[in-house]
């Protein structure tokens, strides 16, 4: 995966800035609490290994943010190719990582790295194979629930 390049030490870095792998790991947790409130965004992770899943999103904010840990899970087209994630869904989950972040003040630079790679992973992670995919990559206006309710 492509991300934007960052000095090796993490001296002023904004990993540093933001309070290190504490606070990341806090922010990540914040994130997956909000998603799984959020009963349009819990059906995707419904099978998933969230304590896997919370290490690959802490590693993915290390490396973004200059830290030490670097992300090695799958490429994240891959990674959700099958899952027919729409524009919409994306933009809620960018909306809680965001919020999540400016809960514990992190500064605008952090801010601004995060929306850029928002932005920058957009078309690798919507649309794919799901029913509500339209072929946009962004209306989220199908009619269609996807993926329907488990449980
Ligand atoms: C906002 C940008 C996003 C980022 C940076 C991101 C990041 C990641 C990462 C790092 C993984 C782990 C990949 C691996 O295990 O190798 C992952 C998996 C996953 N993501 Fe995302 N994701 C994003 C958006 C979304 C959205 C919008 C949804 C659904 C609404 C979603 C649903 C999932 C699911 C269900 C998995 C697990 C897939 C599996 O284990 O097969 N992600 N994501």
């Amino acid at each position: 995966m492509t991300m934007p390049a960052q000095p090796h030490s993490t001296d002023g870095s904004m990993y540093e800035h933001i309070g290190g792998a504490v606070v990341v790991s806090a922010v990540v947790d914040r994130l997956y609490t909000l998603i799984d409130e959020d009963v349009l965004l819990r059906r995707y992770f419904a099978r998933v290994d969230m304590t896997r899943q919370k290490r690959h999103m802490v590693a993915l904010l290390s490396q973004v943010l200059g830290g030490p840990r670097q992300y090695k899970g799958r490429d994240l087209a891959e990674a959700h190719r099958s899952l027919g994630i729409s524009g919409e869904h994306y933009e809620q989950v960018g909306n809680y990582l965001l919020a999540a972040l400016l809960i514990v003040q992190a500064p605008h630079d952090v801010i601004d790295a995060v929306t850029e790679v928002l932005a920058g992973q957009r078309d690798q992670i919507v649309g794919a194979s799901g029913p509500s995919h339209t072929g946009d990559g962004g209306s989220g206006t199908a009619a269609v629930v996807w993926p329907p309710e488990v449980g």
